[in-house]
């Protein structure tokens, strides 16, 4: 079985600042991408490109000098995709708990040297949380197609 999920842990420096004094939502971004990007290599095994990201919700703030956790695991696969849910968390140094900040699922396709997809190792869920998971990456899949259509006037050049 492959590595199926991946965590990061930092501080947040003060080159991550926004004009408010708080994390920028930009770097937050990053960062997401970032463990994303590492999670679907890890499971795929090839390089990986970002295809889709949805939904992010800024729900609280992430302050400098914080502890950020970014936590990335695979919860569905298709053929070629991999969907990543993503989960990042913050709290001040010395505290006990931490907060939840962002959540989102992004889509990844591992390609080869040509830019081509190539297949990825299933995913099968076997715990009742995980066919929760998958189940949550299906039904968003499904409501992307009305979103996708939606937004194809002014996607296409
Ligand atoms: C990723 C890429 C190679 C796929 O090209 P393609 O082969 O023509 O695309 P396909 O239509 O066959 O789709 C490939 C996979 O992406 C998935 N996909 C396509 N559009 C999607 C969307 N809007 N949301 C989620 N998944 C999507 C497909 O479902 C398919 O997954 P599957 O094989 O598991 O069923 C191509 O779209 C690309 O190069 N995109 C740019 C990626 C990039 O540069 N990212 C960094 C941004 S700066």
């Amino acid at each position: 079985m492959p590595q199926r999920q991946i965590k990061f842990s930092f501080l947040a420096e003060p080159v991550d600042v926004n004009f408010g004094g708080k994390v920028h939502g930009g770097a937050a971004m990053k960062w997401i991408d970032q463990v994303a990007y590492a999670c679907a290599c890890a499971w795929s095994g090839e390089y990986s490109i970002t295809v889709y990201v949805g939904g992010i919700r800024f729900l609280a703030p992430i302050k400098i000098g914080e502890l950020v956790e970014l936590e990335a695991k695979v919860i569905y696969t298709g053929k070629t995709s991999m969907h990543i849910a993503v989960d990042v968390y913050a709290k001040k140094i010395k505290a006990a708990t931490r907060t939840k900040t962002t959540h989102c699922i992004i889509v990844f396709v591992a390609v080869d040297h040509d830019n081509n997809a190539v297949e990825v190792p299933k995913w099968i869920p076997q715990t009742a949380a995980d066919k929760t998971l998958e189940k949550y990456a299906i039904n968003l899949m499904e409501r992307r197609k009305e979103i996708d259509q939606t937004m194809k006037p002014f996607i296409e050049n």
